[in-house]
């Protein structure tokens, strides 16, 4: 049977990062796609010549040519331009839309069934419009976040707590920027939700609250550590569990940008939510209840990405 086949749109720094997991992990042939001429053929042979070595087959190829993505199963979207220190995420958003126009359009005529997953920023509002832009299936497009913040959250954890990072499970909702929602109840280590360990005294609120905002923070704090660009591993190791999940239908329950339609009472947005992965796509969102507080955080997040949306709209009238 033929390997399954995955398209990356980039191949910047989380791009390249993504094919040589892709290719570690065995998840199919590569193709990179960029416009950078010879970025991506010269990532695609330096990657392929660590297979002797790895022991992997998977193909891969760098081309500027969408053609090359026909048939993908999987394609996941890096291109646009990341952040410099002292730059919101928001401030991407005219550059990056017009690079998601490009991308959709791409998509939808070469790799139409394909499972998208978008990681350009700013997130839950680039992911709308590639779903818009694309026209395909809602439960096909998606964007990762969740995954990373969540991430970042369950390592800040174990530090706090010396337990593995295994053994932390957390989950971080709404938009992919300063208003995230980090859920405090729904974090558990082992089982154990946060707010018993404090009682416990495995830890404070004042604690607790300090790893809240760094989570926050998370993408902020290597930004200004690294000064020339982003995170890449992280966000790449993210992505790949998604495209994991749908390839083997493995039915992972994995916060990411889903497009709820009245799903945490969200109408008609991506945002972070809990969902299914498999390979059906998002298969399902987890309708989980949020207390007063936390619902306030989450409108308050699901608001700021209205107003990103709103702003795309007003840039490409063809997206009202
Ligand atoms: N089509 C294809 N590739 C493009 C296009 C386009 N229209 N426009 C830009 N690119 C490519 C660039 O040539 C570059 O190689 O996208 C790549 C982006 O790579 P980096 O600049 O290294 O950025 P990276 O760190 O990979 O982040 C990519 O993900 O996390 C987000 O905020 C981040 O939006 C940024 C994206």
């Amino acid at each position: 049977m033929a390997r399954p086949k995955i398209a990356l749109i980039g191949a910047g720094q989380i791009g390249g990062t993504l094919a040589h997991l892709a290719a570690l992990k065995e998840l199919g042939d590569v193709v990179l796609f960029d416009i950078a001429e010879g970025t991506p053929e010269g990532k695609a042979l330096d990657i392929a010549e660590s297979g002797p070595a790895e022991g992997f087959d998977a193909a891969l190829k760098g081309t500027q040519d969408y053609a090359d993505i026909a048939g993908a199963d999987v394609c996941i979207v890096t291109a646009g331009v990341p952040r410099k220190p002292g730059m919101s995420r928001d401030d991407l958003l005219g550059i990056n839309l017009k690079v998601m126009k490009a991308v959709g359009e791409g998509i939808k005529a070469n790799a139409p069934d394909a499972f998208v997953i978008c990681i350009t920023n700013p997130l839950d509002a680039m992911v709308w419009a590639l779903q818009k832009f694309s026209g395909m299936p809602a439960e096909k497009v998606c964007g990762m976040a969740g995954v990373l913040d969540s991430a970042r959250f369950r390592h800040f954890l174990s530090l706090e707590f010396g337990v593995s990072m295994k053994d932390v499970s957390a989950f971080v909702l709404g938009g992919h920027g300063d208003t995230m929602v980090p859920c405090v109840r729904y974090s558990t280590v082992a089982g154990v939700p946060l707010p018993d360990l404090i009682e416990m005294g495995w830890t404070t609120q004042d604690k607790i609250d300090s790893i809240v905002q760094r989570t926050r923070d998370g993408g902020a704090e290597i930004v200004g550590l690294l000064k020339t660009g982003s995170a890449f591993y992280a966000p790449a190791t993210s992505a790949i569990e998604m495209a994991e999940a749908y390839l083997k239908d493995q039915k992972r329950v994995l916060p990411c940008a889903a497009y709820c339609d009245g799903d945490l009472g969200v109408k008609q947005m991506y945002v972070g939510v809990p969902t299914v992965i498999g390979a059906g796509g998002i298969e399902r969102i987890m309708n989980i209840k949020l207390n007063k507080d936390e619902q306030k955080m989450f409108d308050t997040s699901v608001k700021a990405v209205k107003g990103l949306v709103d702003a795309c709209k007003e840039i490409d009238s063809s997206l009202a």
